[in-house]
């Protein structure tokens, strides 16, 4: 069936090979573009590109009494000075609700007025030939300031309840119940800290804008800037091929990147702005500090009888962001009497933002750790407590579980980690004069799905296009996506290119929320089936995969390309399921008797993730939370000073993130999950459960090293000293 020139189709599924990233050379190269990186498009020597860079606020609140701008003005270079006097007024697009903007309160609008809600946020910008020119200006802008004293302290601010859920009544079990564990458990504010800094290039032609923009998801900037600019969000052109990084910073649309836009509307010209490392600390979010309080009541036989689990987190004072601290609460663990209550904490910051496994990696934290004094309490092995825990089906939605791998989790990760040798006794295992300790976590997280739409082009050149507004933000979208086109189309990979993340593209939602190879690889599925029948309709059947034919009768009939364009919706198939990934985490520490430096020695994962459609960069992925959870557990924490509201960590010498030293001998392992339930490709989701589970896994292996519970993130060495 193949001529003699044609690669011959694929003999094996693409799907489940550990392919090398098809982006990957371009990336080692440089040939990937980032935001900062673009030129401007349409004037390729960017001649008249101007840079902006923007004075944060020095208060945490108050407002502007005075701002002079003469000086700034008159430096070289300047193109224009932008304050709240001067700056275009926009709409105010309040109602518009964008990917991970809160459900109540409003989006900060640039420049619109002299109040300041936060250190950092923006109260002028300066537009100038080059970045030093810029940077300079801005220093030069005057501000005097009406402060007031801000409210900052997480711990003497007064929370607000937000939501509660229950099933059972777990309060009267708890009271009942034979064995008690009370426990409250604190985490710190973390930044996202991507490589990539965030950053905007802005150019208008008329009243069409183009943004090349760091962003999780194209669709949705151009919606929201469309929206505070008046435009329809057609006229807004997004682009991003390449995000280096931003574990849920790039899912809003942040006032840079509006600030930018309005400046190259002001000035007539094109317009990048990149926010520098600090300013990244106040300007695109963070996992918000959390203080929760969990209670677990059991039986004689260690069976969990009530969870009561109670959260607070930080947020603004003009949006209050909620998370899911709570869900996974309601049915990891068998338990018939269920609580949870969640509440914020209003503060003069900037307002949180998802940060990878947002909320459930929070929650997991405090219900594993509790998991863990339980079985202590209860004078069980963790392992045992959870066996006698595991659930038939989904307490809280009442609902089968589409699959639950923990059993399996749990076995093989207690085998390949040697789990038999932890001793039952905490502070008893010893390596020299390092105090040893092995913890373990269940880790999950719900694997969702959305709609996307994907158009499959075959170019009479003999190469087939997959588009999508799909984002890779760095799982490796590109390649997996490519797999799947692949085996649906019986195509060779060498003929397919995946082209993301333009709003020029077909629809697709926001790369967050561990979806979108659910999503979009779905849709990919689906599409490229109805291709390849449409194609096998024009060329006949046999000759499917052979480009040279349909180049031929591409020829024949005068046609340069076929192009189908379709969607997957939500699977049906999901409904009457309680769908999510699960796995097992396992640790050993090694903690130094006299200074309580801790090592993370061994990390263990076995997870059940549906279909590994690319077990390298699923393996990839995994390794990057895992490392990740370190920084969760021992390293990561961005304090604010009460009086000012400054971050002190605000940089990445004070802000510790794991380095390679920090990096420990890790095991993972992907059961094997047939899933019919979950999505047509049969895929759960990765980039949030990989951070999942690690910290608690990490902190229960430090109280069992050292006997010494401490219930705070990130555990530092002081800590553990006497
Ligand atoms: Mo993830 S926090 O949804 O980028």
């Amino acid at each position: 069936m193949s001529g003699p020139t044609t690669q011959s189709p694929p003999e094996k599924p693409m799907i489940g090979i550990g392919l090398l990233r098809v982006d990957g050379r371009r990336k080692v190269t440089g040939a990937a573009r980032y935001a900062a990186e673009f030129l401007v498009p349409n004037q390729p020597n960017g001649q008249n590109l101007a840079y902006a860079v923007f004075l944060g606020a020095d208060i945490a609140r108050g407002s502007i009494a005075t701002i002079d701008i003469t000086k700034a003005e008159q430096a070289d270079g300047v193109v224009g000075i932008l304050t709240f006097k001067n700056a275009p007024r926009l709409h105010d697009a309040a109602s518009v609700k964008g990917v991970a903007d809160p459900k109540s309160g409003s989006r900060l609008v640039p420049l619109q007025d002299e109040h300041v809600r936060f250190f950092g946020q923006p109260v002028a910008l300066a537009v100038a030939r080059t970045l030093e020119q810029a940077q300079h200006a801005a220093s030069l802008i005057e501000v005097q300031y009406k402060a007031e004293a801000p409210s900052i302290d997480f711990d003497t601010a007064t929370p607000r309840h937000v939501g509660n859920t229950s099933h059972g009544d777990a309060e009267a079990a708890f009271a009942q119940a034979a064995a008690k564990i009370e426990a409250t458990y604190d985490i710190a504010r973390e930044n996202h800290q991507p490589m990539e800094l965030h950053a905007t290039l802005a150019e208008w032609q008329g009243e069409k804008l183009t943004l090349h923009e760091k962003t999780q998801g194209v669709v949705n900037t151009a919606e929201i800037v469309a929206a505070q600019f008046g435009l329809k969000p057609e006229d807004v052109t997004v682009i991003s091929p390449f995000v280096g990084g931003a574990f849920g910073s790039a899912l809003r649309v942040w006032p840079h990147t509006i600030m930018a836009a309005m400046a190259a509307r002001q000035f007539k010209c094109p317009v990048k702005l990149i926010l520098s490392r600090r300013q990244m600390v106040t300007s695109v979010g963070y996992r918000p500090r959390s203080r929760q309080k969990v209670r677990l009541g059991a039986d004689a036989n260690a069976k969990l009888t009530a969870i009561i689990h109670e959260a607070t987190g930080e947020t603004s004072s003009f949006e209050t962001y909620v998370e899911n601290v709570l869900t996974s609460t309601g049915f990891l663990h068998n338990c018939t009497n269920v609580a949870t209550r969640y509440s914020t904490v209003a503060l003069d910051t900037g307002t949180p933002t998802p940060m990878r496994g947002p909320g459930v990696s929070t929650g997991l934290y405090a219900l594993e750790s509790a998991m863990d004094e339980l079985a202590y309490a209860a004078g069980i092995d963790p392992i045992e407590l959870r066996l006698r825990n595991e659930p038939d089906k989904d307490l809280a939605k009442n609902l089968p579980f589409s699959s639950r791998a923990t059993k399996e989790c749990y076995r093989i990760g207690a085998q390949r980690f040697g789990w038999s040798k932890r001793a039952a006794q905490p502070g008893t295992m010893r390596d020299g004069h390092w105090r040893l300790g092995y913890g373990m976590a269940t880790a999950t997280y719900p694997s969702n799905q959305d709609k996307a739409d994907v158009r499959v082009i075959f170019d009479i050149g003999g190469t087939v296009r997959v588009e999508t507004a799909a984002s890779d933000i760095g799982p490796g979208t590109y390649t997996s996506l490519t797999q799947i086109a692949s085996d649906n189309l019986g195509i060779g990979i060498e003929h397919i290119t995946v082209d993301l993340g333009d709003t020029r593209f077909p629809k697709a939602p926001s790369e967050g929320g561990s979806k979108t190879l659910a999503t979009a690889g779905s849709a990919t599925l689906a599409v490229c089936r109805d291709a390849r029948q449409q194609l096998a309709a024009l060329v006949g059947e046999e000759n499917v995969a052979d480009p040279p034919k349909w180049r031929a009768i591409f020829r024949r009939q005068g046609k340069r390309q076929l192009v189908v364009t379709g969607g997957s919706a939500t699977a049906d198939s999901r409904e009457g399921f309680s769908c999510n990934a699960f796995g097992a985490i396992f640790a050993e520490v090694a903690v130094d008797a006299d200074t309580g430096q801790i090592k993370v020695r061994r990390l263990t994962g076995v997870y059940g993730l549906g279909r590994i459609v690319n077990p390298r960069l699923t393996r990839s992925q995994v390794l990057g939370g895992m490392m990740q959870g370190i920084g969760m557990a021992l390293l990561e924490r961005t304090r604010l000073d009460p009086r000012f509201g400054n971050p002190t960590d605000g940089n990445l010498a004070d802000y510790l993130i794991p380095v390679c030293k920090d990096a420990p001998l890790v095991d993972i392992v992907f059961v094997n999950e047939d899933d019919p339930h979950v999505n047509p490709l049969g895929v759960k989701g990765v980039g949030e459960i990989a951070l999942c589970g690690i910290a608690p896994a990490i902190a229960n292996a430090v109280y069992h090293a050292t006997g010494k519970r401490v219930r705070a993130l990130p555990i530092l060495p002081e800590n553990l000293m006497a």
